[in-house]
């Protein structure tokens, strides 16, 4: 299977080994594709980013997604190492203060909630009017961003972060029009399950939510692995024609109303 032979991208948000966009890279590699890594300068410090980076022989280059300067750097190093412009990007990063700092959300710090924005949504808008105005994208390039249910329904321990994801996704849709009018490049987020994973566990009740959600599902939750190999499909060349869209990745999740597993505890 080489549904990438050919095509460039970069991936953010690879922290250590359970991160989605760790299994995303190792499968975007293993599909034929040439990769750059980047995350936080903080993140390069304190995760495991290096040892996948010499695995998949891919170079990381640090950036900072809220920063324009950073992610102008990022893409243009990324063109130089990769030799040319891109064909797909992953942004794969989520944070939210008030969580991080245990704020219940109707006791919400706006500095903060702020920064989340900044971070988990609007980086996503930055990154991608930098590619446009660069150029850095080639004609038919596929964006994605991960996302989740709790924009579109209420889970109270997700604070502030449904909101984040709402703007995310309303980013992929306002956009998506603007670089598929301009360069046929499709934008879209994919709304995965609950995971297992440094951003996912340090939501409160994760473990027991989980667990719901994997009773609520009747394929149960869907693995980090199996996000990646959808990732691979939509940055393949047999997704042209899907844009603007939110794409749940949940095992049926976002579909059901109750399942007898749930009812049966
Ligand atoms: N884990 C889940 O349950 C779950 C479910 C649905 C969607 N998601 C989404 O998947 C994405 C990846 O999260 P994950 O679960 O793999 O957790 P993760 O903690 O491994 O990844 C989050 C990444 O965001 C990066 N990041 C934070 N601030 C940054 C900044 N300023 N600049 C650049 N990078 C920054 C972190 O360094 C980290 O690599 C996030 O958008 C998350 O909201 C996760």
């Amino acid at each position: 299977m080489n549904l990438l032979e050919g095509k460039k991208g970069i991936i953010f948000g690879a922290l250590d080994d359970k991160s989605i966009a760790w299994k995303v890279a190792e499968k975007c590699v293993a599909h034929g594709a040439k990769i750059t890594l980047t995350n936080a300068p903080v993140a390069l410090r304190f995760g495991t980013i290096n040892e996948l980076g010499e695995k998949l022989n891919a170079e990381i280059i640090p950036a900072d997604a809220t920063n324009l300067e950073d992610l102008e750097n990022l893409l243009t190093k990324s063109m130089e190492i990769l030799g040319g412009k891109v064909d797909f990007i992953l942004h794969s990063i989520g944070m939210s203060v008030n969580v991080r700092k245990k704020r219940e959300y109707t006791n919400i710090k706006y500095e903060w909630m702020q920064k989340t924005f900044d971070v988990s949504a609007i980086s996503f808008h930055k990154l991608m009017q930098t590619a446009l105005k660069m150029d850095a994208v080639n004609d038919w390039g596929s964006i994605l961003a991960l996302t989740y249910i709790a924009a579109q329904r209420t889970f109270p321990d997700y604070n502030e972060m449904a909101e984040s994801k709402a703007l995310l996704e309303s980013f992929a849709r306002s956009f998506g029009y603007h670089f598929g009018e301009q360069k046929k490049v499709r934008v879209n987020t994919i709304s995965q399950s609950p995971t297992m994973t440094t951003a996912g566990s340090g939501v409160k009740g994760f473990d027991e939510f989980f667990g719901y959600a994997d009773r609520m599902s009747p394929l149960g939750n869907a693995p980090a692995e199996a996000c990646a190999d959808y990732c691979v499909t939509m940055f393949s060349d047999l997704t042209r024609y899907v844009t603007m869209q939110n794409l749940y990745h949940d095992g049926g999740f976002s579909t059901m109303g109750m399942s007898e597993k749930v009812l049966k505890g």
